[in-house]
């Protein structure tokens, strides 16, 4: 059931601070404050590049672990959607290793790139959250996200669960590599742990964004932008905006604004800037305060001092708690959840049923 929930997202949602706790707790060990995982069907140090590939908000997830494998595991990624890539007859490398993204594990498009890498000689792991399905019984290895069962169209706890487990892959494949000693490995971890409260906190908080929603749902277009582990979750708030309010909105890397989409701000426009403080929030601020300064509605989704810096240039602000920038995807991923629920709600949409789509897309 929904249980004191009107919808299964907003249940969804809520579950997010247990789920998240027990998927890491699959993963890391407090004692140690190392990241297991048995019996892996590969060494990390033997990978020349890792390939993963999924569909929609599984395919966003892929893009936060590019960034997050290539800067803590100093291991290329090569990401892609399933639809192109299982058409595009690419070379794989010998011995490599694909790793798939889904939260039902029967995506048709995710399944035939599955086959295509098996065929290929790579190892194959899945990230599943159903682990009795298709992708499951076709990998070498499951990772498997406890996020229990997802019944809303619009993925919300999955996605964050999928973030969880992909982090703790990067720290592990770090140590495996040497790129990361010890004591990255326990304050990266202990940064995940500390997800569990904060995203509570941020639950919390939720009639300030409930409130936001009020500028928001009588717009025609929508933009998000993110930078670098955050840009992904611009995408993502922008998927799920269009999913279920039907609002369209786009989510662009935040410096690519002035190369074009900055054509479109005007005072109808609201622009939700995602920018925790840490080593790339100047460039964003810098964003932010170009759109203002050409009329845009800014909402600006920061923490207590990136909100002190550039606050005043923004329409409105949500404070977020202050996070390590590694774990940040993961918490920004929770208001823009919450942003288009309430602006879903507030059109009158079916918030977990929406028009068009299907919880598992089996055909191409
Ligand atoms: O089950 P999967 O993770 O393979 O599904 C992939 C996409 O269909 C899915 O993420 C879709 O984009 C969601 N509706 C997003 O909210």
């Amino acid at each position: 059931g929904k249980g004191n929930h009107a919808h299964f997202m907003m249940k969804e949602i809520f579950e997010q601070p247990a789920v998240i706790g027990e998927t890491l707790n699959a993963y890391f060990n407090p004692a140690s404050r190392t990241i297991t995982i048995p019996n892996l069907p590969w060494d990390w140090n033997d990978l020349s590049r890792v390939t993963i590939i999924a569909c929609g908000s599984s395919y966003y997830a892929a893009m936060v672990a590019k960034y997050w494998f290539e800067q803590v595991a100093r291991l290329p990624v090569e990401i892609d959607i399933a639809s192109e890539f299982r058409y595009r007859e690419a070379p794989m490398p010998d011995g490599g290793m694909a790793l798939f993204i889904s939260q039902s594990g029967e995506t048709a498009d995710t399944l035939a790139a599955l086959r295509y890498c098996k065929q290929a000689g790579q190892h194959i792991a899945s990230i599943l959250n159903v682990s009795e399905s298709s992708m499951a019984r076709e990998s070498d290895i499951v990772f498997p996200t406890l996020a229990g069962p997802e019944i809303g169209v619009a993925s919300t706890k999955a996605f964050t669960c999928q973030l969880v487990t992909l982090a703790c892959l990067a720290i592990h494949a770090g140590v495996a590599r040497g790129a990361i000693d010890h004591a990255d490995e326990a304050r990266l971890s202990s940064a995940i742990t500390k997800v569990p409260e904060m995203a509570t906190e941020i639950l919390n908080n939720d009639a300030t964004i409930r409130a936001l929603a009020e500028n928001i749902h009588e717009a025609r277009d929508v933009l998000y932008i993110g930078r670098g582990l955050d840009y992904p979750i611009a995408l993502e708030g922008a998927l799920k905006l269009k999913e279920i309010s039907y609002i369209h909105a786009e989510g662009y890397a935040a410096g690519e604004l002035k190369h074009g989409p900055i054509a479109l701000v005007d005072k109808d426009v609201p622009i939700i800037v995602i920018a925790p403080s840490g080593a790339l929030f100047d460039k964003t601020a810098s964003n932010l305060q170009q759109v203002s300064a050409r009329g845009g509605r800014v909402i600006f989704l920061s923490d207590r001092d990136g909100i002190a810096a550039v606050g005043h240039d923004a329409s409105a602000v949500v404070e977020l708690p202050k996070a390590d920038p590694f774990v940040t995807p993961i918490l920004y991923a929770i208001p823009v959840q919450l942003l288009a629920y309430h602006v879903a709600i507030m059109k009158g949409t079916d918030v977990d049923q929406p028009r068009n789509l299907a919880k598992s897309v089996t055909v191409e």
